[in-house]
């Protein structure tokens, strides 16, 4: 039996070392003695990051519901799969055992194949958390229908912009979602957004909210009338390892999102090997991720890993805030959770709340506390370790990406010590490297430099859809025979990284990575706007919020500058969402840019932070006479 639950430190240096001398011999182990393959491989990995290309477990053939599913039934049927808890407390919640999900899978994917989908065929997935979505991406999945989900607090443009990118040839969605005290009316946005979308032929729409929705005639279905007529057995297709499973839409620094392709073969090993190690995960625990599946967290974190291992996952549909700040600690007591996994920003948010919100609520049941997303500050550490944990659960602090498919760098609870603020060790498989600016890698111990790693893992994303040159210049063309993280990171002495944030023009908000681009061309399209420039700025609750420095087309522009504002935010919302809306908007005359004309964002994080004592040399500037100006005017509250 190869080491599948790594136990303790010397085991998981043990576990990691033999992973890096024969990481092929290491993965071929885990993929054979874990999961079910129809046909085994002809070679474990062939790699070129030149190119780049890299496959894993080529020639295999497998089905991942077969995995997540089937292989489940005979020792878990009755087992829950998903537990999930609704919008409302006063709502009862529900639980899917792996026999139903089995049923339920089969009838969904049996309706996408009767409405014309086949393999290889692109499925947008548009949905609230409810069981409906984890679902269709199995169902999905099943038939090897490619998976787009968009996560449901997307505007219209931006789910047009995405369903567009991959030829999506169906939507699935619902007529409006829960949230808090709100409805979002998701088929109203859905309309709106196939405006602009020809490729669409059919959209199956899930009742949930029971409000009024407009049905166009013959492209859009009621899907539960479609299920009751469906059989419930499916046979899934037979996938090869390196098939596509999913596209997840990322934003960059540059041009549209980019479309992360994962492939079913590694992406499953992956996927379910973090998954274990990471949460500890027993048989009877009940695990529960805050994510939604709209986000890579969601897709490797509530559906794929938990259930490729057999486990109980708790799927919620609402927000931590409501009906009070005290939800997620009742649904902890309430369901008896046992891993509990969320990000940064909301524990920041819930620990500005009452303390009695957390103390009123029996959390013994937890073992395991984890965090995503971005880094985690030392307050919110504390505050999760001491009123969460009891000071009894070890914080795995998770770094990793859409690209990378799985957890790369995360302490292993009750194995790994923690310190607070460090993502510490690699996984197995894993091999990080730190990179000075001139290319060289930086060896030893107390440095930092530019995290990239040297070598491929099974859950590494293979191309960015339709652009594979575009995957190659953002990810292998800054270090030579790398993969490029786009992050910071410090080594310590024992070895343990930190990551100090993004190097490049990304911004994390909330811990979703908003690219600077698309909310700058979004700002742009406004009548009286002629440049901008947005970055990100310390928040005490969203990580970073969004600072934006506009340059109206006519100087002296007479209008008032707080409707401007409005209306810029307005124009955000519409093309990408109310996550991407600023903060703090300063008109400016000018933005501080190089000789070749590009906008040194570097000098405008300092300003929007407020410290603005060392901007650096500034002389090679084109314009440094408006520096001063923007640094008179900055915003300070
Ligand atoms: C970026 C990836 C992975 C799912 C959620 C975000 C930042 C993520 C951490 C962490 C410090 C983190 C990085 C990364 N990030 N987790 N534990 N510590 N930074 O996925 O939207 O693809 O964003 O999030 O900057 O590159 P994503």
């Amino acid at each position: 039996m190869s080491n599948y639950h790594i136990k303790n430190l010397e085991e998981y240096y043990q576990i990691y070392r033999k992973s890096v001398r024969d990481p092929e011999n290491f993965w071929s182990e885990i993929a054979e003695e874990h999961f079910t393959w129809r046909k085994k491989w002809d070679r474990v990995l062939e790699w070129d990051f030149k190119k780049p290309e890299v496959k894993w477990f080529a020639g295999g053939k497998l089905n991942i519901t077969e995995n997540c599913i089937d292989r489940h039934l005979l020792t878990k049927g009755d087992k829950t799969a998903i537990l999930w808890e609704p919008n409302s407390p006063d709502e009862p919640a529900v639980k899917i055992s792996y026999k139903e999900l089995h049923e339920r899978v089969g009838r969904f994917a049996n309706v996408l194949r009767e409405q014309g989908i086949a393999k290889g065929d692109r499925v947008c997935i548009y949905l609230p958390m409810i069981p409906e979505l984890a679902i269709a991406v199995l169902a999905c999945a099943r038939i090897g229908a490619i998976h787009s989900v968009v996560f449901a607090g997307f505007s219209s443009t931006a789910l047009a912009t995405r369903i567009n990118d991959s030829d999506c040839k169906m939507v699935i969605t619902a007529d409006g979602g829960f949230r808090g005290a709100k409805t979002i009316g998701l088929k109203a946005i859905v309309d709106e957004g196939l405006t602009q979308c020809d490729g669409v032929e059919k959209v199956l729409v899930v009742k949930r909210t029971g409000e009024d929705v407009h049905m166009h005639k013959g492209r859009d279905l009621w899907l539960q009338p479609l299920l009751d007529e469906a059989y419930s057995r499916c046979d899934p297709e037979v996938m090869d390892a390196e098939d596509p499973l999913f596209i997840l839409y990322t934003s960059g620094s540059t041009g549209k999102p980019k479309g992360m392709m994962h492939t079913c073969g590694g992406y499953m090993v992956y996927s379910a090997y973090t998954f274990k190690n990471i949460f500890q995960y027993k048989d009877d625990d009940v695990y529960w991720c805050t994510a939604d599946i709209g986000w890579i967290t969601g897709h490797s974190y509530i559906v794929y890993g938990p259930l490729a291992n057999g486990a109980t996952t708790l799927m919620f549909e609402g927000v931590p805030s409501h009906p009070d700040y005290g939800r997620f600690w009742e649904i902890v007591e309430k369901h008896k959770v046992n891993q509990f996994y969320t990000a940064p920003t909301a524990i920041r948010a819930l620990a500005k709340e009452k303390l009695d919100y957390v103390d009123r609520y029996d959390l013994s049941s937890l073992k395991v506390l984890g965090t995503v997303g971005e880094p985690i500050n030392e307050e919110a550490w504390h505050w999760y370790n001491d009123n969460v944990g009891n000071n009894k659960c070890p914080i795995t602090d998770t770094w990793w990406q859409t690209e990378t498919g799985g957890i790369m760098i995360a302490p292993i609870p009750y194995a790994t010590p923690t310190i607070p603020t460090y993502a510490t060790l690699p996984l197995p498989g894993v091999q990080p490297a730190l990179m000075d600016e001139k290319g060289e890698e930086i060896n030893g111990n107390l440095v930092s430099g530019r995290l990239c790693i040297k070598f491929p893992w099974p859950g590494m994303a293979r191309t960015i859809w339709g652009d594979h040159e575009r995957y190659r210049t953002t990810y292998f063309s800054g270090f030579e025979n790398m993969y490029f993280t786009g992050d910071g990171a410090l080594r310590d002495a024992v070895g343990y990284y930190r990551i100090t944030g993004r190097v490049d023009d990304v911004v994390i908000v909330s811990g979703h990575n908003l690219g600077t681009a698309p909310i700058e061309d979004a700002i742009n399209e406004h009548p009286a706007v002629a440049e901008s420039a947005i970055v990100g700025f310390p928040h005490p609750v969203k990580g970073n919020a969004l600072y934006g420095f506009v340059i109206l087309k006519e100087v002296g522009e007479s209008r008032d500058r707080t409707n401007l504002s409005k209306e810029i935010n307005q124009q955000i919302t519409e093309h990408i969402g109310p996550i991407a809306k600023l903060d703090k908007v300063q008109f400016v005359p000018g933005l501080p840019k190089t000789r070749s004309g590009k906008i040194m964002r570097r000098i405008l994080r300092k300003i929007a932070s407020g410290d603005d004592s060392s901007l650096g040399d500034i002389s090679t500037l084109l314009n440094p006479e408006v520096v001063e100006a923007i640094k008179e005017g900055v915003i300070k509250t």
